[in-house]
């Protein structure tokens, strides 16, 4: 289907490790519905860039279009120099043409072959020598950690370990870019965690330019250098781990990475900049509270406080508060011990908020405390909507 639109195409792109991708106006619909809608961004050379959003939100048809796999309808891709998709200008490279390795959530390696031949295959078609094949299926087995594992039949290995064959064969050839699409979703809970290490270290160690996607926010935020967070084939927001958990620019982004209370609220005191604000919750006309504007309100506006659970505290002393901390008394609906954290749940007024205390805490249903919340940690978005 590509294949006629395949003019100017190089022969084969002069890539070298780490090559920067760029995606510019890219839009693929699906019949009338919109799976990517504009988007644009860039991976840095050598850095792992994850797509973060949830189910149908484009990350796979974003992967797919940068892997030749998918034909958008508008917009460009670069992989280094090379433009290898670019719908004004009829350019399309055949996806075996973009030096991409790519590693899927089904490990897609052929059982019937040894683990060795699936590893080598993408030099085998390259139609390089034999004796050149062993020795780099070799080292590329060591580097995954299944050194010695050559002559195996792949299709009797552990789901790890063929997740490990199928990422071995896509950096065996030595690609300016690899393309994870959920690889480790197939894995159960620890091997998956253990994996997330893996794969960084493998990442840094060969420095391929990597594009990760994923639904998983704290696998994005384990693994990426830069996550871009995704709603509805368009970018919410973009940035390291901590500047997204800590500074979410929308509520799709407040509400979709970890956990986070959501008040509604009304602006009472506005500040000349954003800054500290000082809001009243509409759920409880009597309680104000301050907190931290990521953008201009104005008095009389609606906005959303949202705090993370860990940075709110409990304590039965009445203290006075400090110029930019909010003290509330709150009552405890119920508790959770979860060893290395207590999930508390209390109640403010008309509102609930869960909290995520040290586990050294003695509470009970019922109790009345002082709830700590600095204003700092409360952050404010415009909008009411939930
Ligand atoms: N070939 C197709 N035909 C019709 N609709 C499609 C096709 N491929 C994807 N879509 C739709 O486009 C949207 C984006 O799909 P995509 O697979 O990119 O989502 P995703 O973010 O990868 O989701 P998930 O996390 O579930 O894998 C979805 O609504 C999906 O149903
Ligand atoms: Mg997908």
């Amino acid at each position: 289907m590509y294949m006629d639109k395949c003019i100017n195409a190089h022969d084969t792109l002069i890539g070298s490790r780490g090559a920067p991708v760029s995606v510019a106006g890219l839009r693929k619909n699906f019949k009338k519905f919109a799976a990517l809608d504009d988007l644009s961004f860039d991976v840095k050379p050598g850095k792992i860039t994850a797509l973060l959003g949830p189910s149908g939100c484009g990350k796979t048809t974003a992967l797919r279009c940068i892997a030749g796999l998918e034909v958008p309808d508008d917009g460009e891709i670069k992989i280094g120099n090379t433009v290898v998709t670019s719908i004004s200008k009829g350019t399309l490279l055949p996806p075996n043409k973009r030096n991409l390795g790519m590693v899927f959530q089904s490990y897609a390696i052929w059982p019937h072959m040894t683990v060795g031949q699936n590893v080598g295959y993408p030099l085998k078609v390259r139609g390089r020598k034999g004796s050149d094949i062993e020795r780099q299926v070799e080292e590329t087995l060591s580097l995954v950690g299944l050194g010695g594992y050559s002559t195996r039949p792949a299709g009797k290995l552990s789901g790890g370990q063929q997740q490990r064959v199928a990422l071995a064969r896509a950096i065996i050839a030595r690609p300016s870019v690899i393309l994870f699409d959920e690889p480790l979703s197939n894995l159960d809970a620890k091997l998956r965690a253990r994996m997330r290490f893996e794969l960084l270290r493998l990442q840094r160690e060969v420095g391929i330019t990597s594009v990760f996607v994923t639904h998983d926010q704290a696998e994005a935020m384990a693994i990426a250098d830069e996550l871009i967070v995704m709603n509805r084939g368009r970018i919410e927001q973009r940035g390291d781990a901590r500047s997204i958990y800590m500074e979410p620019a929308s509520e799709f982004v407040a509400d979709f990475i970890g956990v986070s209370n959501a008040l509604e609220a009304i602006v009472v005191q506005s500040s000349s900049e954003a800054g500290i604000t000082t809001v009243r919750l509409s759920d409880n006309p009597d309680i104000t509270i301050k907190s931290r504007a990521r953008c201009k309100l104005i008095e009389g506006q609606r906005c959303q406080a949202f705090v993370r659970p860990e940075s709110l505290r409990l304590s039965s002393a009445q203290t006075t508060p400090a110029y930019d901390d909010n003290i509330l008394e709150v009552t405890v609906l119920a508790t959770q011990y979860l060893g290395n954290t207590i999930e508390v749940e209390v109640r403010l007024g008309n509102s609930e908020l869960r909290l995520a205390l040290e586990p050294h805490h003695h509470l009970a249903q019922g109790d009345r405390l002082h709830l700590r919340m600095a204003a700092h940690d409360c952050i404010l978005l415009e909008g009411a909507s939930r």
